[in-house]
């Protein structure tokens, strides 16, 4: 089967500074390929090269080096825009036009007839939550309802790839069940979804792989679970002790206490004695869970210290 984006060393140079121009890299011989039918996260902090990335698929930036097949035509390729979407990262639409006025013009590059266009445009409406303000100047639009008509700009054509730069910023959280609920839509009809975030809970509920990139080079390719299975689990242990009662002193250290209930952190291994020190104080255990570490804690490791760099700088200095 063909891969739906097969990127191969992707790079991407920008010249700073005005006399002595120094190249800096802001992204740095990304190779991945996604195959079709994926939704597919790219995660990384402010600075990463995410909308780098994007930009360089689109072809709105050249690459200093490598390149990219989407659909296994170039991206240099024209023709390779007719099946794929893409939401720029701060979309700008001419905000004198309604949602309708917008959505036609943009149908129209696509050579649909005026029922087509009429009937498609109708569907995304109401697939965005926009249906009661297809009518309304995008100048009266606020931030979340211009996200959305950005959204819906995206998917207008029925695109077999879509792009989406930070779909869900700018939304509150009703917005982003509903982008959410748009992606998993798009992936029931079999479509392809590559999309940037920082929002992590949100890459964890809908990618099926997901990738991290910290300053423009890739740190790690797989699905959430795999991501974020990397740390030691353990169990948390919520109870309550009767009036006169205390804490076994091998708990003393590790409980802490909120009114009436305590809450215990112990490795699985410890789990059964912990237990039976409570049973012991004749402890009401309310609820034992698992603590895994979020990609959220991932993340922040992996950005923590020095690869907090924004790019990588490939030349000590000036000419
Ligand atoms: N036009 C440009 N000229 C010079 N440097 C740029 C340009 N665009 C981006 N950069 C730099 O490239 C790096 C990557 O930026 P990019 O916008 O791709 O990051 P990002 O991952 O999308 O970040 P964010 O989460 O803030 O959107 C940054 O260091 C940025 O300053
Ligand atoms: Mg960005």
């Amino acid at each position: 089967m063909q891969a739906a984006i097969e990127i191969d060393g992707l790079t991407k140079d920008y010249y700073l500074g005005f006399w002595r121009k120094r190249p800096r890299r802001a992204l740095d011989g990304l190779t991945l390929t996604i195959e079709e039918g994926e939704v597919f996260g790219f995660l990384g902090p402010n600075g990463a090269g995410k909308t780098t990335t994007l930009k360089l698929l689109m072809g709105l930036i050249f690459p200093t080096s490598g390149g990219a097949r989407i659909l296994g035509r170039a991206i240099e390729d024209v023709s390779m825009h007719h099946d794929v979407g893409y939401l720029p990262e701060q979309p700008y639409f001419y905000d004198y036009l309604t949602a309708r006025e917008l959505l036609d013009y943009f149908a129209r590059f696509f050579r649909l007839s005026a029922e087509e266009r009429r009937r498609r445009i109708g569907s995304v409406l109401d697939l965005v939550g926009l249906s009661s303000a297809a009518d309304v100047q995008l100048r009266r639009y606020s931030k979340g309802m211009l996200q959305r008509i950005g959204m819906a700009q995206a998917i207008l054509h029925q695109p077999r790839v879509v792009f989406l730069d930070e779909p869900m910023s700018g939304l509150d959280p009703v917005g982003r069940r509903e982008a959410r609920d748009i992606i998993l839509d798009l992936k029931r009809q079999g479509r392809t979804v590559f999309f940037s975030t920082h929002i992590l809970p949100d890459a964890e509920m809908l990618c099926d792989r997901v990738a991290v990139l910290v300053g423009g080079k890739l740190q790690g390719v797989g699905s959430p679970e795999q991501i974020v299975s990397i740390e030691v689990e353990s169990l948390e242990v919520l109870f309550e002790l009767p009036a006169g009662s205390a804490l076994p002193p091998a708990l003393e250290d590790a409980a802490t206490q909120t009114g009436a209930r305590y809450r215990i952190q112990v490795p699985e291994a410890q789990l059964y004695d912990a237990l039976e020190g409570l049973r012991a104080a004749r402890a009401r255990i309310i609820s034992v869970s698992q603590l895994k570490p979020t990609l959220e804690d991932f993340f922040l490791r992996l950005v923590g210290g020095e690869q907090r760099k924004h790019a990588v700088e490939i030349s000590g200095g000036g000419l």
